[in-house]
């Protein structure tokens, strides 16, 4: 049998190249190896954007067409949405009683973003008890692989420690623990050579940028400052446009770029021009991809992954209710 996987996104914001090199690509590449299901974690979403669900229902639609435009095939990969498979809340609910308040606060992931937002003392139950959905989402498709960025390592360490006190609890071997695997390739940074890219930094290139937008940021991005005339000797460490080049170009050219670049000679406006070309030229058939998926192919793949995900979720429920005598 396949070993499984479960990824996901929140859907809160158009993809870009980042997620492009640290995920999508992964999963493009791993779907036909493994049994995929794709989880659009809507529920997880509404924890901060609960006061603006129409903008998730939009995004999940965007989301499902970056996915298709870059190569996930719904066919092969079970694409779904978290708040349509009923079978995710339950178990949430009886996992909650087996993680304390202390521990989800604990949470690294969960502590940085509660720093980060400010929430004082009006944090929702919502936010803190995400981790617990997100073990759920995990363990209701019996995964064996979890496919993430490094910031989620506390969500599946959260999750195998749920594994191991339903099991002593209940009854051995009703779940089985997962596995991260982080992206190969180093985080993609920003335009600005500031932080990673990021939606709401505003420093990234999405996949549904148009040719005109690419052209804008390519031009705009982050090189190195003291590299004022063609002649003069450039730097690349930090430099945005060797860094993308180096995610999206040939190794070797960009090699020999790179050495004219510290040498001399070589200017930034040639560089640009030369990135943007070759973003161009990745881009443009997903933009072409992503034009040609209507509205019904959207409602077909999420009502197909809705489908699929249910069957499978409720097997699982009903096997873990088995193990507590509630069947
Ligand atoms: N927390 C993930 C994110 O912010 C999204 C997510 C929800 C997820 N459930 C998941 C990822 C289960 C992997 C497995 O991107």
């Amino acid at each position: 049998m396949k070993k499984i996987i479960l990824t996901g996104d929140r859907p809160s914001g158009a993809l870009h190249l980042g997620h492009y090199v640290g995920s999508l690509k992964n999963r493009v590449q791993m779907q036909n190896e493994f049994q995929t299901y794709i989880i659009i974690a809507n529920l997880q979403a509404m924890t901060d954007y609960f006061d603006r669900p129409e903008q998730i229902r939009e995004n999940i639609n965007s989301l499902v067409k970056d996915y298709i435009a870059c190569g996930i095939d719904p066919n092969v990969s079970t694409i779904f949405v978290q708040s349509k498979v009923k079978a995710l809340p339950i178990m949430t609910m009886y996992f909650m009683n087996l993680v304390s308040l202390a521990r989800v606060r604990r949470n690294p992931t969960v502590k940085e973003e509660l720093e980060r937002k400010e929430f004082k003392n009006n944090v929702n139950c919502g936010f803190v008890c995400y981790p617990i959905s997100q073990a759920a989402d995990i363990l209701a498709f019996d995964a064996d692989i979890v496919p993430v960025g490094k910031d989620q390592k506390p969500m599946i360490e959260q999750t195998n420690e749920i594994v191991d006190s339903f099991n002593f609890l209940y009854k051995d071997d009703v779940f089985k623990k997962c596995k991260a695997v982080f992206g190969q390739t180093a985080k993609l940074m920003g335009i600005d050579g500031k932080a990673k890219a990021s939606k709401s930094l505003g420093n990234a290139i999405s996949l549904s940028d148009t040719e005109e937008i690419l052209k804008q940021k390519v031009f705009s991005m982050y090189t190195d400052p003291m590299h004022l005339k063609v002649q003069d000797p450039g730097r690349v460490e930090g430099n945005m446009v060797f860094h993308y080049l180096d995610a999206f170009y040939d190794e070797v050219k960009t090699r020999e770029l790179r050495e004219h670049y510290e040498k001399g000679g070589l200017g930034d406006m040639v560089l640009k021009k030369l990135l943007f070309d070759v973003l161009q030229e990745f881009l443009e058939p997903i933009r072409q991809k992503r034009k040609n998926v209507t509205q019904d192919d959207i409602d077909g793949i999420l009502f197909q992954g809705n489908k699929r995900a249910n069957e499978k979720a409720d097997s699982v429920l009903e096997r873990m209710e088995r193990s507590m005598k509630f069947d």
